[in-house]
């Protein structure tokens, strides 16, 4: 079974995470949580609920100041990190491996050891300083993965578009999905 962290961080765009962490219980991933001070606040405002619905729904739960947990040693094992979404400072605090808090430590972590980490940043328009940051990362092997949505499957609802994000992320992560419809199908 796959086990998988997920890091959210405050950016706007904290529906994909919720999606996320819905897909993977149906698909009896174990999931680990940690999620930042900011984005606490955002999850408030975006999505009009607190954060036990989100704790509900993953395996386990850390704060992001928790560096006595497994997860801030390279020790503990997991198979992959998602940051969705990603802000541009936790952007730049993997980017130049500044690790203040627990999320940004398992980045460090998922980079040493050479785990696959999925990183989703979001912020408009990007300036030189994001740029960079994303191109550091995606040369060590990190997949940048935007919340850039493509219409060729002709969406109807946010849930649509949603689901078509957390879709290609499930494929980066290597887990079949349905969520959304394949160009050619
Ligand atoms: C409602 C709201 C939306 C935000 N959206 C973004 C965003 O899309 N991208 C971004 O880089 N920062 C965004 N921010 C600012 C970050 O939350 C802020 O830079 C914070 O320090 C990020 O800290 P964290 O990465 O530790 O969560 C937003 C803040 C608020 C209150």
């Amino acid at each position: 079974m796959k086990k998988i962290v997920v890091c959210i961080s405050g950016a706007s765009g904290v529906c994909y995470a919720k999606r996320l962490l819905e897909v993977l219980k149906e698909k009896n991933v174990e999931t680990h949580l940690i999620i930042s001070n900011s984005s606490k606040k955002i999850i408030k405002h975006e999505l009009n609920t607190d954060i036990e619905e989100f704790i509900e729904l993953s395996d386990r739960y850390y704060e992001n100041e928790d560096f006595f947990s497994p997860l801030a040693s390279g020790s503990y094992i997991f198979d992959a990190a998602v940051v969705i979404p990603c802000s541009m400072k936790t952007l730049s605090s993997i980017a130049n491996g500044y690790s203040n808090n627990l999320i940004c430590r398992v980045c460090d972590i998922a980079l040493k050891e050479r785990r696959k980490l999925i990183v989703m940043p979001r912020e408009m328009p990007l300036n030189a300083i994001h740029l960079e940051n994303m191109l550091k990362l995606s040369k060590l092997g990190v997949i940048i993965m935007p919340p850039i949505p493509g219409f060729y499957g002709k969406p109807k609802t946010i849930e649509d578009i949603i689901d078509f994000i957390v879709g290609r992320v499930l494929d980066s992560l290597g887990l079949e999905n349905e969520l959304f419809k394949r160009w050619g199908e």
